[in-house]
């Protein structure tokens, strides 16, 4: 009998996967073609290194490479395959070193036994002593090469079953002695038309194709074949055998799947005649703006309306206080959200990392409503904090952009931003539609409470303009590329912004440093003096927020510090904030706007200039080093 001693202190794993992608293909057609288009789409999930298995002759045939997914396919293409089943993956690790041997797919050491996973098995040097003691051995450095051979252990151990396969069997008998996370893909030897998957904590979808199957972490990868997919929930296993597929849990109780048909334009996911997906994104802001909007206002009641919030306005007028829980950008969105409703609806909101959060115990009343912001849907973090509120009752709402991922399922209610697939690992489009979505939401709730008709309406009309607006500051481009050549060669920035633009000087800063790797922080304005005034020096520049005529005088003394340490500064500024002459070395108007929509607005100008920075610099803009586009570990 298998015995893990759970209560073991566990080392720190070697292998710590942070994000990775995964696809499977099991049809009538070449799997490793389809399988490569899948992963280059899921690349943007993780960079470091790839691989492939396929189904050969009675053999599993793993190829894997380190680096880019084009070195994969190039491996490929050397010896080219016809099976027409295979699991590929690409991966990005946080600990270890990126080698062939830690690439996935992993092999069992009898070679039974091929996986791909994405997520942390946090109980594997346990699992791996034992293993080793029954003669299995190891040739990476990954938990996941452990899962593999427990999966092994136990195929070679289990009789063949009266009913159902011994090779899914096998599957659910090893996982039901791991901790942590996975979305898997599973291949066996003796089963050349059999895959398996399972999943607990990392998303995992079954695209349901015209005589073929497929398994991906992420629909992006399952939409040039189907839109059919099925999104399976954790603790769930399906059993891939041809073209049929069942879904069970754990004790092996069937699951009716339910078949959801995705919305997705495919020609979302590609380039076109954009340099980079960072860039396509910021130019795709407004159609994002307008697609969070669409259908949503009520111009007879001067408000917003949502349809899937899933509670009455009687329920929301009790709501006394909000919690917004985030990572990262979606984090620096809620701090807008915050400043929005508290102005408009007059609700106490406070804004909390996601990853502190579940670990806080924050008192909350029973009035209180968790929402949580996430792009993906399936930050672990962010989950994790949802599931924690779940758990302790509290009503649970999610902005996100991805339909049917976990958190969307998982929250009792929410907003879609519909903005389209972001593929750019720094997050643009999201970011302004969560703010778009923040405005609309502090409207509504507003509206609800003591925002008076004529308020209401006159905010509808200022967020229909924005798309517009958000167009009239892209075509400035060239204004801002020449901007950001001037500053290429720095090192260190201060975003520095009151009120409102806070969190925009947060997002400047985050998203020059997340693609350019130059030192950026962001303030509010005031704070500068309380520290941050150090820095000021010919070297570090400063991008100063000046959008609201109430804090201008402040703002520029504030600038005017800066100058008087020979610091240089860029400003984005409304039309209507004029500045003393000479003040800014560099200045970016952007038009005037509603007052709770100039986040927006005043976004556009400092992605730009990050992006054209990093791509002076030579940097890789859509895959910054060190970063993925979805954390689903913690
Ligand atoms: O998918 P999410 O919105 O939950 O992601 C949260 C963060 O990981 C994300 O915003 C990250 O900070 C981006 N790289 C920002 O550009």
């Amino acid at each position: 009998m298998l015995l893990l001693h759970y209560y073991l202190p566990q080392k720190l794993i070697k292998d710590n996967q942070k994000m990775c992608g995964i696809v499977g293909y099991l049809g009538k057609q070449n799997a490793a073609g389809i399988l490569l288009e899948g992963l280059k789409r899921l690349e943007y999930r993780g960079y470091d290194s790839s691989g492939l298995a396929v189904f050969e002759d009675g053999n599993l045939i793993v190829t894997r490479r380190v680096g880019r997914v084009k070195e994969l396919v190039a491996a490929v293409k050397k010896a080219p395959s016809q099976s027409s089943l295979g699991i590929c993956h690409t991966r990005w690790a946080t600990h270890g070193v990126v080698t062939e041997q830690n690439a996935h797919p992993q092999l069992s050491s009898d070679g039974k036994i091929t996986l791909v996973h994405n997520g942390v098995i946090e109980n594997y040097n346990t699992i791996q002593k034992f293993l080793i003691s029954k003669g299995y051995t190891f040739s990476s450095e990954t938990d996941t090469e452990v899962l593999c051979n427990l999966i092994a252990y136990h195929y070679a151990k289990e009789k063949e079953p009266k009913e159902g396969s011994r090779f899914a069997q096998s599957v659910r008998k090893a996982i039901l002695h791991v901790e942590g996370t996975y979305g898997l893909a599973v291949l066996c030897a003796d089963c050349p038309n059999e895959m398996v998957g399972a999943r607990h904590g990392s998303p995992l979808i079954l695209g349901v194709g015209r005589e073929e199957i497929l398994l991906a972490s992420d629909v992006a990868a399952l939409v040039s074949r189907t839109p059919e997919v099925v999104y399976l929930n954790d603790g769930e296993v399906v059993q891939i055998v041809g073209t049929d597929f069942t879904i069970s849990t754990l004790d092996s109780e069937d699951i009716k799947p339910i078949i959801n048909t995705v919305d997705w334009d495919i020609s979302e996911g590609e380039l076109g005649d954009f340099d980079h997906f960072m860039l396509k994104e910021i130019f795709e802001q407004p159609e994002a703006l307008e697609n969070a909007m669409r259908g949503r206002f009520s111009l007879d009641q001067s408000t917003a309306k949502f349809g899937g919030l899933n509670l009455t306005p009687q329920d929301l007028r009790q709501v006394d206080r909000i919690l917004l829980c985030a990572c990262g950008t979606a984090w620096h969105a809620c701090l807008t959200i915050e400043f929005l409703i508290e102005k408009y609806a007059r609700i106490p909101v406070e804004v909390e990392y996601a990853s502190e959060f579940r670990y806080r115990n924050a008192p909350l009343d029973k009035n209180t409503l968790v929402m949580v912001v996430s792009q993906s849907g399936e930050t672990i973090d962010t989950l994790a904090a949802l599931q924690e509120s779940k758990r302790k009752g509290y009503t649970t709402l999610a902005i996100t952009n991805t339909v049917g991922s976990t958190i969307a399922r998982e929250s009792d209610g929410g907003i879609y931003q519909h903005a389209g697939p972001e593929i750019g690992v720094a997050s643009t489009k999201a970011f302004t539609s969560q703010l778009m979505i923040g405005a609309m939401l502090a409207l509504f709730l507003g509206r609800l409470r003591d925002m008076s008709f004529n308020d209401g309406s006159e905010l509808v009309t200022g967020l229909k303009k924005i798309p517009d607006l958000v167009r009239e500051i892209t075509q400035h481009c060239a204004q801002i590329k020449s901007i950001a050549k001037k500053y290429t060669k720095k090192q260190d920035f201060l975003f520095l912004g009151r009120l409102s633009m806070f969190p925009i000087a947060l997002e400047g800063a985050l998203k020059l440093k997340e693609i350019s790797y130059i030192h950026a922080e962001g303030y509010p304005a005031a704070e500068m003096k309380h520290g941050p005034i150090a820095l000021v020096s010919e070297e570090c520049p400063s991008v100063f927020f000046a959008t609201e005529p109430d804090t201008l005088a402040k703002v520029v003394s504030n600038m005017q510090e800066v100058k008087a340490r020979k610091g240089q500064i860029i400003v984005v500024r409304s039309a209507n904030c004029p500045l003393p002459e000479g003040l800014a070395d560099d200045e970016v108007i952007i038009p005037e706007c509603h007052q709770a929509a100039t986040p927006i607005l005043a976004s556009i100008p400092v992605q730009l200039l990050s992006y054209y920075i990093a791509v002076e610099r030579g940097c890789d803009v859509d895959k910054p080093r060190n970063l993925a586009k979805s954390v689903t570990v913690e």
